[in-house]
């Protein structure tokens, strides 16, 4: 007897589809939204446009090109909350200095986390992995 294949391939793609959805799903990277405060990021975008701080840095490789791209700024080494106030505050030979608002100071914080949380700013540096998404240094983003 004729074995029809076709329908056992097609079982096994609806299969495949829901087994794959399942996954991407489930890999627990859609959570980016929680780990901020977002009213506060959304203020802390408004300071980072209100100092032209775009001018010289690059968000996502978008930006002026004097400074360093800050999107994964917060989770970089060596970069923490303490230092990056320290140095806006005070500047050095090419960054100017800053004289930020306790309020203006938090709410840029937030808007450096939500950049952070959202995604990998180097494309260069991604590893593309079997199942067509990307990540970096094994981490998927
Ligand atoms: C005139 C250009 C310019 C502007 C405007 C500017 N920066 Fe910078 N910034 C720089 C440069 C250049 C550096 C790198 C300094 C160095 O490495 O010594 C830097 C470094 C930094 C760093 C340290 C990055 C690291 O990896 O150590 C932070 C944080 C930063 N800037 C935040 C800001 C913020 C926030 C604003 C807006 C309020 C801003 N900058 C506006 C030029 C600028």
């Amino acid at each position: 007897m004729k074995i029809k294949w076709t329908k056992y391939i097609f079982a096994l793609l609806i299969a495949g589809f829901f087994a794959f959805t399942f996954h991407i799903y489930s890999s627990g990277n859609y959570n980016y939204r929680n780990q901020y405060d977002r009213p506060l990021a959304q203020r802390g975008e408004l300071v980072w446009q209100k100092y032209n701080c775009q001018s010289c840095h690059q968000m996502y490789g978008l930006g002026g090109y004097l400074g360093p791209d800050l999107t994964n700024l917060v989770s970089s080494k060596g970069k923490s909350e303490a230092y990056i106030l320290a140095l806006i505050q005070t500047g050095n030979l090419q960054m100017p200095s800053y004289n930020l608002s306790e309020d203006e100071k938090r709410e840029l914080m937030e808007f450096l986390k939500s950049t952070d949380a959202s995604g990998v700013s180097d494309p260069r540096s991604f590893e593309k992995e079997i199942t067509g998404m990307i990540s970096k240094d094994g981490e998927p983003k």
